[in-house]
């Protein structure tokens, strides 16, 4: 039996054959099926045998130990678990490993390597982006394809573009502002070597 969350996310992300095939396979019992899948996380060639019902995050959490990435909902309503596929910002809750064949994912820990941080990382820290930081690595992710969309966004563009991303510790002003003061470090080439800005 489908969990209930696999299952709407089958709903929400059927967008490969093999998840249409599944939509169609009613007396599919869990655990019979796997499917190969091929794909870079954080730049790294990863191979998995998966159960059609995998979800990104717990790939991501429990199985490459990536535990910057973390689960709120669970349900793809408060952005906690927010990764980027091929560079768009997605929830990784919602997200079936069998539709990312080929894809690249980028989590927080690809911003935050080789001991250094990014930009954005920086200023939420330094202008109080942050209370408890459970939110924190998918603000940060979308705030960074924002940025990329929008390299000195309005305070408009800021709001509409972290309207998935929920915080219940800071009020969002100090996150719109952290990402302003990102935008303007980014601006003035303060983005690590080596890592797309
Ligand atoms: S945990 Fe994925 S959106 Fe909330
Ligand atoms: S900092 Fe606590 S939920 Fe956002």
């Amino acid at each position: 039996m489908y969990h209930v969350n696999a299952l709407f996310a089958l709903r929400t992300v059927a967008k490969s054959d093999a998840v249409r095939q599944l939509l169609d396979m009613s007396d599919y019992v869990e655990g019979e099926l796997k499917y190969s899948v091929s794909l870079l996380v954080n730049d790294a060639p990863i191979h998995l045998e998966v159960e059609p019902t995998r979800l990104l995050i717990q790939v991501l959490r429990d199985d490459l130990y990536l535990t910057g990435t973390k689960e709120g909902c669970s349900i793809g309503v408060c952005g906690a678990c927010t990764v980027l596929v091929d560079g768009q910002p997605v929830s990784a809750c919602l997200t079936l490993v069998v539709t990312l064949d080929g894809r690249q994912v980028h989590t927080i820990e690809w911003l935050g390597r080789d001991a250094t941080i990014h930009p954005l990382q920086q200023a939420f820290a330094e202008h109080g982006g942050f209370q408890c930081g459970y939110c924190t690595p998918g603000q940060i992710m979308a705030a960074y394809a924002l940025l990329r969309e929008h390299p000195q966004p309005t305070d408009v563009e800021i709001r509409e573009g972290m309207l998935g991303n929920l915080c219940r510790c800071t009020g969002y002003f100090k996150i719109i502002g952290s990402i302003q003061a990102a935008a303007s470090a980014m601006a003035e080439g303060q983005d690590a070597p080596g890592r797309p800005s």
